[in-house]
């Protein structure tokens, strides 16, 4: 049996179903193409029957990623299958993902069936499926509190019918390590021709335990693991891709099992989806967290100056996180710039790059000091820039403890500049106001999130913001030194994207589907 585990990533579906971390197309196409740079295994992209947009989604992504496998999720229904196969055409490499509920517990009450009926929905699906391509992979939803003869059953019907990869889902988070991998141990032995499939397992995190429950089943005859960036997923999330690859590389002595997963991508991965979704992983997160690598203790830091191995398992480096580089000055010239946006794997057109050296050199005159960080930070807030209908021309603002907050803003529409202003509660709401008044497209801001790319009194504040146009919610990024700047910029950007009609799905029109 080989000792390769397939990493299949589920971000953009499980991942992206859960609260607050919607995307639109262009950004699920940012973190797929990632995902290939990463080498995931698969791309789960979405659920093409559940919306309009994950079909879109799934379909883009299929056209324009290379390398994995595209996987699309359908029912074990024909029309789920049908259409995800119409999204999945595309990809070079594609894969249907069906399901069904095998646990009595939801075929009593949520499917209303019998056992032999889902039996026969299973097989059906999977040979539905397998007319459209030879990879097929089956779910059990619910395994873990299934009746394991009966899913014994079903496994070995569904691959007699074609599936390729068997999933055992922990679809509640309910399993405990030992017994997750005596289940995964049990279906090795018991299904007649298991080795005719790969089995696979997707563990949520309701007990903390998604990770360890995935290594027990590796250690019990797994081989792929399916997971997301930072974790993230249906309520408390799903297998964190970077802990589970980085258990599986540190411990490779007593797991002797290997990803294909190029380590160095991890912190860039997990920061982007930060970044595209304004939600941050907690600083003790393991892997990606921000005190992942800080010693604070004086013991501790004493050591890891002797020896880092001392108190340090992996290395920053190994997951591709780079020491804060003071960079580049004031006097740096555009070839330099341009070397080192190259150095950190940015390559940008001439006009992208004209417009980011603009930007570096006026925040080179604010700023001493220029990071990596900083540089990626303006490249970030270059690109972030949709078709700009409305630019910012001028802010001003007036704030204290005796004062009405005010904002007076000056956008420019085409050759017309338009300027108003608004009180709010605070500075930022009075300039949402304004821009509100003066675009006269009304939004309701759902979240908004500010960061320090850097230390330092003068660090660039980055801005993330979620706004709900008319039930269409749409992210905007914007960075700079000032921060109510940097927050104008940030809700112009989703203003933007709505006003250029740039196509913005990350509206669930049928939520009920999710899984
Ligand atoms: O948690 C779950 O059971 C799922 C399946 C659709 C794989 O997400
Ligand atoms: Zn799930």
């Amino acid at each position: 049996m080989s000792n390769k585990i397939l990493i299949f990533d589920t971000t953009l579906r499980d991942g992206e179903q859960s609260p607050g971390f919607s995307m639109n197309i262009e950004e699920k196409i940012i973190i797929a193409k990632q995902l290939a740079r990463l080498n995931v295994d698969v791309i789960e992209a979405g659920f093409p029957i559940a919306s309009e947009g994950d079909f879109e989604a799934v379909r883009e992504i299929a056209r324009n990623v290379k390398g994995p496998t595209i996987a699309g999720l359908s029912r074990v229904i024909v029309k789920d299958i049908d259409r995800a196969w119409e999204a999945l055409k595309f990809a070079k490499k594609n894969r249907i993902h069906t399901f069904v509920a095998t646990s009595d517990i939801h075929l009593k009450y949520q499917l209303k069936k019998g056992r032999e009926e889902v039996l026969d929905d299973a097989v059906k699906g999977v040979k539905h499926a397998k007319k459209y391509t030879d990879d097929v992979e089956f779910s059990a939803m619910d395994a873990v509190r299934s009746d394991i003869d009966y899913l014994c059953l079903v496994l070995e019907a569904v691959i007699d019918s074609g599936a390729t990869t068997v999933n055992i889902p922990d679809t509640v988070g309910y399993a405990i390590p030992y017994e997750f991998g005596k289940m995964i141990k049990t279906i090795k032995e018991n299904v007649s021709n298991i080795d005719k499939a790969i089995i696979s397992v997707h563990c949520h995190n309701d007990l903390g335990l998604a990770v360890s429950n995935s290594i027990s089943a590796v250690q019990n005859g797994a081989r792929q693991i399916e997971c997301t960036i930072n974790g993230i997923g249906e309520r408390a999330g799903n297998a964190s891709l970077e802990e589970v690859v980085m258990a599986l590389k540190v411990r490779k002595d007593f797991l002797h099992h290997a990803t294909g997963i190029r380590t160095k991508e991890i912190y860039k991965t997990s920061r982007l989806l930060s970044t595209i979704t304004g939600i941050s992983v907690q600083p003790n997160k393991a892997i990606v967290g921000e005190n992942a690598f800080a010693h604070e203790s004086g013991i501790h830091q004493d050591g890891v100056l002797k020896e880092r191995t001392t108190y340090e398992i992996m290395t920053p480096e190994s997951i591709g996180l780079t020491k804060s580089k003071l960079v580049l000055g004031k006097h740096s010239g555009r070839h330099a710039f341009s070397k080192r946006l190259e150095d950190l794997g940015i390559k940008l057109n001439n006009v992208n790059l004209d417009k980011a050296f603009i930007r570096f050199k006026k925040l080179a005159d604010m700023k001493k000091e220029i990071f990596n960080e900083d540089l990626e930070a303006i490249v970030e807030d270059e690109i972030a820039k949709v078709e700009e209908v409305y630019k910012l021309e001028y802010i001003q603002t007036t704030t204290g403890n005796q004062t009405l907050p005010t904002a007076t803003i000056k956008l420019k529409k085409g050759e017309q500049i338009i300027q108003d202003a608004a009180i709010g509660d605070g500075p930022v709401d009075a300039t949402y106001k304004a821009i509100e008044r003066i675009t006269g497209i009304p939004g309701k801001l759902i979240s908004y999130s500010i960061r320090a790319v850097t230390g330092g009194k003068d660090a660039i504040g980055e801005v993330v913001v979620k706004v709900s146009f008319n039930g269409e919610m749409v992210t905007g990024k914007g960075a700079s030194t000032d921060v109510i700047e940097a927050s104008a910029k940030a809700y112009l950007n989703a203003v933007n994207k709505v006003a250029g009609k740039t196509k913005v799905k990350g509206v669930k029109e049928l939520k009920s589907l999710r899984v």
